[in-house]
Parts: structure tokens; sequence; C-alpha cells
């Protein structure tokens, strides 16, 4: 089983994603929480290079290779052997974030983060959260963090405005694996109807 986060930024993914790794392993699953991009060692050098530094540094299809290229290191080393000993593999991020993030920054670049996508990696979760959340909030959320990952934080609101209808769009688009969470509430609320969907899925 493969499941997914997405969400702005500041939507309060990684909460939810440690909360049901949490509440799965407690149930007595074998669980790996991991997050892009990242998640190995190859990945997370990707990471530094792509989230770090001047806003400019990259282009929207220099930056859909190099999410891709850390994908397919943190699938080869983490993700596919991590299913196929039949562990429940949880990750901040994945392909849906490609798909937004860059795949919104200009005419044609969706279908080539999808080509891309099909040429190199080829797997889809089998059940997304996208918790959805005022782009207000979850600005202030991000910002109130202090880090040197900025190149993306820095979008302000319209760009968070246009993030979020397109992870809805994203959404209607396949309603059977994506499932969106009213994400501005109190993180237990939160917590319960993922908990509840992710056993759903489970079972
Ligand atoms: P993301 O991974 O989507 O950027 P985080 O889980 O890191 O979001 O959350 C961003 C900030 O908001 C953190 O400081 C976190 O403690 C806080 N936070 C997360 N979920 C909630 C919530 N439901 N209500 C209020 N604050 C939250
Ligand atoms: P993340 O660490 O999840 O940041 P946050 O907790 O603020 O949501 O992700 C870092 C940034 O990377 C985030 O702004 C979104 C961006 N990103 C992309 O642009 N494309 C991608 O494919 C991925 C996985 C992330």
């Amino acid at each position: 089983m493969f499941l997914t986060f997405e969400g702005i930024d500041g939507s309060g993914k990684s909460t939810q994603a440690r909360r049901l790794a949490e509440t799965l392993r407690a149930a007595g699953h074998d669980v790996v929480l991991t997050r892009e991009p990242g998640g190995s060692p190859g990945a997370e050098e990707i990471r530094r290079l792509v989230l770090e530094g001047d806003p400019d540094r990259w282009s929207p299809e220099t930056e859909i290779l190099l999410f891709t290229a850390a994908r397919r290191d943190h699938m080869e080393r983490l993700i596919v052997p991590a299913l196929a000993s039949e562990m429940i593999v949880i990750s901040d991020r994945f392909v849906d974030s490609t798909r937004i993030y860059q795949g919104l920054r200009g005419a044609g670049l969706r279908e080539t983060v999808d080509r891309l996508h099909d040429l190199m990696i080829g797997v889809e979760p089998d059940l997304t959260f996208l918790i959805d959340i005022d782009p207000g909030l979850g600005l202030s959320r991000a910002r109130g963090r202090q880090g040197h990952e900025e190149r993306f934080e820095d979008m302000g609101l319209a760009m968070q405005e246009r993030m979020r209808a397109g992870f809805l769009d994203l959404a209607r688009s396949a309603p059977a694996r994506i499932r969106v969470i009213d994400g501005n509430r109190d993180a237990d609320s939160i917590e319960a109807e993922v908990a509840a969907l992710a056993r759903a899925a489970l079972r």
C-alpha cells in the first residue's frame, strides 16, 4: 500500500503524515515514512540543489528533470523495496506536487511532467490525501518555520492560490485516488478523518 500526502506549503501534510504513520504502527503495520524531494541519500542531495538558493536558479523544465531524478532514486532505493516487502509506504509529497508546482508554470509543462513520469517512474499512489487549506493560513504557517528551503515558500499568496486550485482540479480528475481533506481544522480532527480513510483502504 502506497499512500501520499499533498497540498500547498504549510497545509499540515508533514504533521498528518507523521501521525498516520504512528497510528498504523500502533495497529501493528510495518510503515515507512518518507518525503519528497528526498527520501534517499541521493535524492536528499538533489533536494538541497532544488530548494536552496536563488528563486531563478533553475528553469521549470530543469526542475521537472531534477524532481523526477530525485523521485527515480527514491523509488529505486526505498519505495519499491519497501512495497516488495509488504510494508506500507507513506510519502509526504510525490508526483502530484510536480504536476502542480512545475506543471502550472507554463504552457505544455503539465504534459511534460506526465510523459516523463510515465517514462521514468510509472507508479501512482494507491491513495492520496490532499490537505486543502486556505492559502493565507498555509502561508502564515509555512513562514512561521525558519529555514534555508525558501525557494518555493517565497512564491506569495497569489501563487499559493493557483496551486491550491490546481490541486483541487487534479483531485476532481482522479476522485478514486485523491481524497480532499479539509485542513482548516485542528490537527486531531484531521488525523481522525485520515486514519478512518486509510483503515477503510487497507481492508
Ligand atoms: P506542511 O508539511 O504541509 O508544510 P506542516 O505539517 O509542517 O505542514 O505544518 C506547518 C506548521 O503548521 C507547523 O508549525 C505545524 O505544527 C502547524 N500545523 C500543522 N497542522 C496544523 C493544524 N491542523 N492546526 C494548526 N497548526 C497546524
Ligand atoms: P516540502 O518540504 O514538502 O515543503 P512544505 O513543508 O513547505 O510543504 O516541499 C518543499 C518544496 O518543494 C515545496 O515548496 C514544494 C516543492 N516541490 C516541487 O516544487 N515539486 C515537487 O515535485 C516536489 C516533490 C516538491
